[in-house]
């Protein structure tokens, strides 16, 4: 027995030294930060390009400060992590990294110092990227980005959730290291598409469930998920649209902001598109439809008959035995005289019968919307939706989504909704 307990303590200090070992990284030392560096103005755009598709500015800019320079807050719901400094300051930013560091950074997730970054940096997904492509946003980020001094604060996650060198374990647990490796079987631009969606624009971060430590569930891959008070719906087959994604839809939305029979980028999804994916080649959008495509498996037919769209467009303005109903009423009196089509449906008007806000698995998308509006720059671009939040109470505005889930999109009701509402209420402010 005492062998046995000998010989199991000299396997787990054989196991912690070995983890040891693995959460170990030195520090990369500074590059001399009187060099200016040199780089091809083609790698330069490129990285500016593949920047703009990995969000980076969103979380390591202040909004209404500048680019890049930090302090942007991140609620983890563990603690709120701040944006690193990503201008080429020496002392507050990333002017002393060398490449070398930076790509140590994107691909393992590792500061230039050896310390542990959060996952909050979705390293996780960085990790997919080309050496090529990270010293494309290296050059980018190293070459335009105007240095600016500004110390990073510290984040508020408790001990010892905030040990960093934790983090190796979860690295363990969680992340699968490594370039992205091209499909065979598949097509190129299925293979473009697929590098794009799982690595630098990591939409997985989002559209992926997480489980209790804060991992993505490889097996729920794109099943949908929580974020920020919104929902970011299902990209598999378990997606609510009655009428189904094509790849051409998927690369219309992704690149304008609006799909005819789903709706409009806002929320989270708004800066992915307006900020990231719009500044991308078209074929590169056209690459993420195809590959989305494919993994939503949903059969193409004609929308137009689609006897639910039909349904629609009969009800049109011009139904007027809103008496009967609370919820009709408000929503003939204060939607319908814009969210009303007759022969077909237009983009900037969102059937709501058919728009994914009413489809989805909960109501948030919903109740934010008619709380807070579509500011101009979310959404079809300069066109927006008004805020209801000061001129409906939290019981008229569940009485209207109750009305257009299950008269007008015929679907089993939400549970709770004016406590939701409530709650989202509070949660949020407006943008306009
Ligand atoms: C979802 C938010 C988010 C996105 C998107 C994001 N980052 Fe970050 N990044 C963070 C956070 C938060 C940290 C700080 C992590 C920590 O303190 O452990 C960080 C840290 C870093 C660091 C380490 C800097 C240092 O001083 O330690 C680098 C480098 C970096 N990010 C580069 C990028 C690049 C390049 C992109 C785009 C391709 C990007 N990030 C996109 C949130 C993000
Ligand atoms: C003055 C016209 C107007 C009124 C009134 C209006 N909307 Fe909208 N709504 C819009 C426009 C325009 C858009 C598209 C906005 C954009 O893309 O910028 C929109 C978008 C939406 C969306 C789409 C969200 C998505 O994710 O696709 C929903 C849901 C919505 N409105 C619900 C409502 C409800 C419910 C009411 C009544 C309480 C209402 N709207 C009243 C004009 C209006
Ligand atoms: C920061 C979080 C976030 C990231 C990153 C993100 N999404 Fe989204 N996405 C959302 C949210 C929230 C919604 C719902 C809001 C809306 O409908 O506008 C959404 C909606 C969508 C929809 C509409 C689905 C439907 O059925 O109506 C598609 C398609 C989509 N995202 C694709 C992507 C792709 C592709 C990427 C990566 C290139 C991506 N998303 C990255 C949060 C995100």
């Amino acid at each position: 027995m005492k062998k046995i307990i000998a010989s199991v303590g000299g396997l787990a200090a054989v196991a912690a030294a070995a983890f040891g070992l693995y959460a170990y990284h030195g520090e990369i030392g500074p590059r001399d930060a009187r060099e200016k560096p040199a780089f091809d103005s083609a790698v330069v755009a490129k990285g500016r390009e593949l920047a703009a598709a990995g969000f980076c500015a969103e979380c390591h800019t202040q909004p209404g400060q500048a680019p890049y320079a930090g302090n942007y807050p991140l609620d983890t719901g563990f603690g709120i992590i701040y944006g690193s400094n990503l201008t080429p300051d020496p002392e507050t930013g990333i002017g002393l990294w060398t490449e070398a560091a930076f790509n140590r950074a994107l691909k393992q997730g590792v500061d230039r110092k050896g310390r542990n970054l959060f996952p909050a940096f979705p390293y996780d997904h960085f990790t997919k990227m080309t050496d090529e492509d990270v010293r494309a946003v290296y050059a980018y980020l190293m070459s335009e980005v105007k240095p600016v001094r500004n110390q990073v604060k510290d984040s508020t996650i408790p001990f010892p959730l905030n040990i960093r060198w934790l983090q190796s374990g979860w690295k363990l647990l969680f992340v699968d290291f490594g370039t992205y490796q091209p499909d065979k079987g598949k097509s190129d631009l299925w293979n473009r598409g697929a590098y794009l969606v799982e690595g630098v624009s990591h939409c997985g971060a989002c559209h992926t469930p997480r489980n209790l430590l804060g991992g993505e569930e490889k097996s729920r891959q794109f099943e949908g998920a929580v974020i920020d008070k919104w929902i970011a719906p299902a990209l598999t087959s378990a997606n609510a649209s009655v009428v189904p994604w094509t790849a051409k839809d998927l690369s219309g939305y992704l690149k304008s902001g609006v799909s005819q029979y789903h709706g409009v980028s806002v929320g989270p999804m708004g800066p992915v598109v307006h900020a990231g994916l719009r500044k991308l080649p078209d074929r590169d959008v056209e690459a993420i439809g195809v590959y989305l495509a494919d993994k939503l498996k949903t059969p193409d037919f004609d929308p137009a008959k689609n006897p639910l769209v039909q349904a629609s467009l009969a009800t049109g303005r011009t139904d007027r035995t809103y008496r009967d109903d609370e919820g009709k009423r408000l929503y003939v009196t204060a939607c319908a005289s814009c969210h009303y089509n007759v022969k077909e449906v237009l983009p900037a008007r969102p059937d709501l019968a058919i728009n994914s806000a009413t489809r989805i698995s909960a109501p948030d998308n919903l109740i934010q919307v008619i709380l807070n509006g579509v500011v101009s720059d979310d959404g079809i671009q300069g066109v927006v939706m008004p805020r209801f939040r000061d001129a409906l109470s939290d019981q008229e505005i569940a009485a209207i989504v109750n009305y257009l889930r299950g008269q007008r999109a015929q679907l089993k009701p939400w549970d709770d909704v004016e406590r939701k509402v409530g709650e989202i209420r509070k949660a949020t402010t407006t943008r306009h």
